[in-house]
């Protein structure tokens, strides 16, 4: 839908996705991180960019914490908050992908709803939603930021997994979870994505 716009219309370039993708020798995507607070996306994302970076792919990372401070520095965490800041960073996903990069999203994204509207913006092929599988006690022992033991007091109201709810992907390309209680290492992590990259040609 146009939302409030009218009379607007579509401009076409004469030079397009495939030619930008031709000229990066690569296929572009958006990767999709999606867990809880300290499960570890922003991590995730460095690593598996550092790792495309390594091998010759043009990549660009979008992490929710970091474009909060920008892009969605008017937006709390209402649920219709996140719904927007979910919105605006697909839109924003969508377009890396039509630049031709390997484009990386990370953020909570905890409704399953705003999740699969960001997909249905690309080629259904085109959205690889990673699911960083982490137990809460596991990103609460970690509280990097010290703001699960600020929801546990009160101190922050909403905060996703404690007073706020996460929805889990039903139907995610990639999961990411402990084995036997140890969790992979980021590079593990990343490399658990990159194959899958590969195997899809996304990567030449
Ligand atoms: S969301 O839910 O996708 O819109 O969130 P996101 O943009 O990824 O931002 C998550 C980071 O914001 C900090 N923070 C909170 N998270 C969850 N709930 C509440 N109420 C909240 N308040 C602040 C927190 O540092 C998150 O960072 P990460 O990197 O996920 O740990």
């Amino acid at each position: 839908t146009l939302g409030n716009s009218t009379n607007i219309f579509w401009h076409e370039c004469p030079v397009g996705k495939a030619d930008r993708q031709k000229l990066l020798n690569q296929q572009g995507c958006v990767v999709w991180i999606t867990g809880l607070s300290g499960s570890g996306k922003s991590t995730l994302a460095c690593s598996l960019g550092r790792e495309l970076h390594s091998r010759g792919n043009l990549s660009y990372v979008l992490d929710g914490d970091n474009l909060r401070h920008g892009l969605n520095k008017n937006l709390g965490f209402s649920p219709e908050d996140r719904t927007e800041n979910i919105r605006r960073v697909g839109e924003v996903a969508k377009l890396f992908a039509d630049a031709g990069l390997i484009c990386i999203a990370s953020l909570i994204s905890p409704y399953r709803k705003d999740r699969n509207a960001c997909r249905a913006l690309l080629p259904d092929a085109n959205f690889v939603e990673v699911f960083l599988n982490m137990p809460l006690e596991l990103c609460e022992g970690r509280d990097p930021k010290g703001l699960y033991k600020l929801a546990r007091a009160g101190k922050i109201k909403g905060f996703t997994g404690i007073d706020d709810p996460y929805e889990p992907p039903l139907n995610c390309e990639i999961e990411i979870k402990q084995k036997e209680g140890v969790c992979p290492t980021p590079n593990e992590m990343a490399g658990q994505v990159v194959s899958y990259l590969e195997d899809k040609g996304f990567l030449h």
